[in-house]
């Protein structure tokens, strides 16, 4: 047995004898670690405990049932939904977030909900004692459970133990950062180790029909700790992200093999656990100043759901010479982008002054349906002219400070039209495609920016 010690990208899991600053295989910067390893053969025993009895032969593809996928239910219509309908089994899921933010408390919701629903649940706990999940349990009223097993464990050759000797349908590990494989001699939360855990535990879940729901924390980056490779492994990918301070959680499927993508469930944060929150629009809305400048509505998209979020600009003089662009829930590149738009292509002058974005509720915003919004916003305050609190603002903005089209504008109206506003401004290529005429909104057609900065 010899002790190798080696470099290995935290991105890509390429290795090397020395430390590299830039990964030649995915060229990533400062992603490599060192880690030293023990290099034993694979443990045969370890194979064989989650070789299927079956021997597996290739069959005809036509041969292949189709039947509509069976899914477990977790009731928590917010997360069954992110999911893309409920869980499938055989199916590994990874949920990212940073610390605190309530992953534990989400999979303990959910597995409990599928235990009442008379499936077994195993919940591996390797991060708190059992005591403490039962004290999280209590807060969220869930302890007389025939169903809900939980088990203090990090080796993941005695937690495939403990799920056989259970047959436990649902698997949760909390979290795949702190279980190991005695066969790796790195420490725990490694590249190597998480890598290797995540691939026994998947090919365990998919031999045994498990729905298997892992944990996995964020670097600072935002991204799952541990190789890029896990995310390509499992089936699905949810980040629950959310400000510390706001009480307010979105759930977001980032890849889903088993449903839509950037679709988000929006849950709220209580002393007895996490709640649904079914009408995030109105919550995103309720505490908009009236009148005041630099506030502007839009119904952006997240995945199949449109959500009317409150953007508020805000423009100063800069103390010193350089001027800061800062976004917060928007991307920094665009906003920066936007308001060179404005300044070069409208003249407004924002060459000695700071600009400052905000997405109210903890939103980040994705969809360039929103970038008319931002505009408005900041010319909003920079002119000091209030945007109508009964307007939503919708529209692409293109560098020759043109207004572009948006994707699905009849769902976004209709949201709109819920939360009883009463005119939208929207691009006016998108009036060219037949649509159905809302009824109590009124369409404010434009093709520039300059067109909606007149028609405000
Ligand atoms: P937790 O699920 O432990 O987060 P993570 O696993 O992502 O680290 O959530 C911890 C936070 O949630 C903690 O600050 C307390 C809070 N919390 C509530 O506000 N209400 C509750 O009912 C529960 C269980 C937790
Ligand atoms: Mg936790």
């Amino acid at each position: 047995m010899k002790t190798k010690t080696v470099f290995v990208c935290q991105n890509c899991a390429s290795q090397s004898p020395r430390w590299v600053g830039k990964c030649p295989n995915c060229d990533s910067w400062n992603s490599y670690v060192e880690e030293s390893t023990v290099v034993r053969p694979a443990s045969e025993k370890l194979r064989a405990q989650i070789a299927v009895a079956t021997a597996i032969a290739p069959v005809l593809l036509k041969e292949v049932s189709v039947h509509q996928e069976k899914r477990f239910l977790t009731g928590m219509g917010e997360f069954d939904r992110v999911v893309g309908g409920g869980l499938v089994p055989a199916s590994v899921t990874l949920i990212g977030g940073d610390p605190g933010i309530g992953k534990s408390t989400i999979v303990l919701q959910a597995g409990c909900a599928l235990g009442r629903s008379g499936l077994k649940v195993l919940y591996v706990s390797g991060e708190e004692s059992l005591k403490q999940t039962k004290m999280r349990a209590n807060r969220v009223a869930e302890s007389t459970n025939e169903n809900f097993f939980i088990v203090n464990d990090i080796d993941v050759q005695s937690i495939i133990s403990h799920i056989e000797e259970l047959g436990a349908q649902v698997v949760i590990i909390d979290s795949i950062q702190v279980v190991f494989l005695s066969e790796i001699s790195s420490a725990p939360g490694s590249v190597s180790q998480v890598r290797e855990s995540a691939a026994v535990l998947t090919q365990l879940a998919k031999q045994r029909g498990i729905v298997l729901l892992m944990v996995g924390h964020v670097t600072k980056e935002g991204m799952i700790a541990g190789p890029r490779v896990l995310e390509h492994m499992v089936d699905t990918v949810l980040y629950f992200e959310g400000e510390r301070y706001s009480s307010y959680r979105l759930l977001r499927a980032h890849k889903n093999r088993f449903g839509p993508t950037n679709e988000i469930g929006v849950f709220e944060m209580s002393s007895s656990g996490l709640q649904e929150v079914l009408n995030p629009s109105q919550i995103f809305l309720a505490e908009r100043p009236q009148d005041s400048c630099g506030s502007v509505v839009v119904p952006v998209l997240e995945g199949t759901r449109p959500l009317l979020v409150e953007i508020q600009g805000l423009v100063a003089r800069s103390a010193f010479g350089m001027v800061r662009q800062r976004a917060q829930g928007f991307d920094q590149n665009r906003l920066a982008l936007l308001a060179a738009v404005l300044e070069k292509r409208l003249g407004l002058n924002l060459s000695d002054k700071d600009v400052f974005l905000n997405v109210v509720g903890g939103v980040r915003i994705e969809d360039p349906a929103a970038d008319l919004a931002v505009t408005l916003a900041v010319a909003s305050a920079l002119l000091d002219k209030p945007v109508a609190a009964d307007m939503v603002i919708l529209g692409e903005v293109g560098l020759a400070a043109e207004v572009r089209s948006v994707a699905q504008l009849t769902s976004r109206i209709l949201e709109a039209e819920k939360l009883g506003f009463s005119r939208c401004l929207l691009p006016r290529n998108n009036l060219k495609n037949k649509m159905e005429k809302p009824k109590q909104i009124q369409l404010i057609p434009v093709a520039s920016v300059k067109e909606a900065l007149d028609k405000l």
